[in-house]
């Protein structure tokens, strides 16, 4: 049986990329796979100190040195089918949680030679779900795209397989906009969004999960 593990980069355990996540397992279920969604902010753990142990030449390479709660998730990374990377955008990047997790995971099995660029031990289909509350304009004026692809590049070296992309758009951020600042934003515009795009957002989350089984 496949195994697909999806990593929550927001801290929120239930909103729009938790719930685009379960969605993606759901369809990976669906297919057939066993699940695990992980959620890296309920994780005690710190991004690479540079410890330099994953580089040298009498260790076995792609293994992080560092002990702590991320430990664990690496290693059932390296027995996964698929690995699916959700974060919501923190000032036009991926959130902390997240780089802080994909420096441990890249750069363990990155290796500073040409002849092997990556030790990850095979090629595991991978997907990028990201949510935000810019929509598909700003993310085109931002250049956002351009950014996140240095993201998944890395990801498609150290994998060994080009991600799937999915950009969720203006998602709604407050259980209550009456109750927060936010006058940037039309309030109904987002219930709107909430109510009539989100659930296509899952639709297509589901099909991402689903089609990462079948590679
Ligand atoms: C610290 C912080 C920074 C944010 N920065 C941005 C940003 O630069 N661009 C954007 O579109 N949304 C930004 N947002 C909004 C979130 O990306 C958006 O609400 C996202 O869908 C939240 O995901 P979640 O519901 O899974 O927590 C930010 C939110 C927070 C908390």
């Amino acid at each position: 049986m496949k195994k697909v593990l999806a990593i929550n980069g927001s801290p929120r355990r239930n909103c729009n990329t938790a719930k685009l996540l379960e969605s993606a397992l759901n369809g990976a279920k669906d297919a057939g796979a066993q699940t695990e969604l992980v959620h890296l902010y309920g994780l005690n753990f710190k991004g690479c100190i540079s410890c330099l142990y994953c580089k040298r030449k009498d260790k076995e390479h792609g293994t992080c040195a560092m002990k702590d709660d991320l430990t664990p998730v690496l290693e059932r990374i390296k027995e996964a089918d698929a690995l699916i990377f959700g974060s919501p955008i923190y000032f036009m990047n991926l959130s902390a949680g997240m780089i802080a997790f994909m420096e441990r995971l890249f750069f363990s099995n990155y290796i500073y030679s040409d002849e092997i660029p990556t030790v990850f031990p095979k090629s595991l289909p991978n997907a990028f779900i990201y949510t935000m509350n810019m929509t598909e304009d700003h993310v085109k004026d931002f250049g956002i795209r351009e950014r996140f692809a240095f993201h998944e590049g890395t990801a498609e070296r150290i994998l060994k397989a080009k991600p799937k992309i999915l950009y969720a758009y203006d998602t709604y951020q407050f259980n209550d906009y009456s109750k927060y600042e936010s006058s940037i934003f039309d309030a109904e515009h987002k219930a709107k969004m909430r109510e009539e795009v989100f659930p296509k957002q899952l639709d297509e989350a589901y099909e991402l999960g689903k089609s990462l089984t079948q590679l």
